[in-house]
């Protein structure tokens, strides 16, 4: 996994950081889901956390090409292929996709494009499972977040689109939720409705 995470760092492919990672395999260890589903895969990094921390299978979405084949390389690498399946498009229509499907998740790692989680939330509760777990990461994007005047005009959007999110997630009466002020700034919402 070293060998990933300094791939990522070289060519400048951002991942999951350390301290998140550690609750993430904490949160999935704890629940241990069947299913679980990942937007934005990257090369596999924190795909592989997952999977090594539970027996479950993950569908992850990712929309750049060359990021998909290293993500399968990493997958073979260490036997996971047979658990992952790779979906390689544009996330909102990929998860409408499995919404059609009636497809349902036990755990959730959100960890694309920032200033879409708040587009996605309404459908990723749908995909969630009741007790399932929905993780978010990057929602203080930097400080960001908690100081929107400070933001150039071009991230400004984006910037209240998370903040939005964040504020419909913690006082969405279905989950119950923490934002952790660690790193990035991660949320760990359980579906408790
Ligand atoms: C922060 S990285 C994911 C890191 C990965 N979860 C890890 O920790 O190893 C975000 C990824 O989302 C992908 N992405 C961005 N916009 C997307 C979209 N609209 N649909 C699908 N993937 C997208 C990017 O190409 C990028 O690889």
């Amino acid at each position: 996994m070293e060998e990933i995470k300094n791939y990522a760092l070289i060519n400048h492919i951002p991942i999951v950081r350390d301290r998140t990672a550690c609750y993430l395999v904490n949160e999935c260890s704890k629940l241990n889901p069947k299913k679980i589903l990942e937007i934005g895969t990257a090369i596999g990094y924190s795909g592989l956390l997952m999977l090594n921390s539970c027996k479950g299978s993950l569908l992850t979405i990712e929309k750049d090409e060359k990021r998909v084949l290293e993500a399968n390389k990493n997958f073979s690498k260490y036997n996971m292929s047979k658990r992952v399946c790779i979906k390689c498009g544009d996330a909102l229509d990929e998860l409408m996709v499995l919404y059609n499907d009636n497809q349902k998740f036990d755990f959730i790692f959100l960890d694309g494009p920032k200033g879409q989680y708040i587009k996605y939330f309404p459908i990723l509760k749908k995909l969630l499972n009741k007790n399932g777990v929905l993780f978010a990461d990057n929602v203080l994007m930097n400080g960001l977040v908690n100081n929107i005047d400070n933001v150039t005009h071009k991230n400004r959007a984006m910037v209240r689109n998370m903040k939005k999110f964040n504020t419909e997630i913690l006082n969405d009466s279905e989950f119950k939720s923490t934002l952790y002020d660690l790193d990035d700034g991660f949320i760990v919402a359980e579906k408790i409705k």
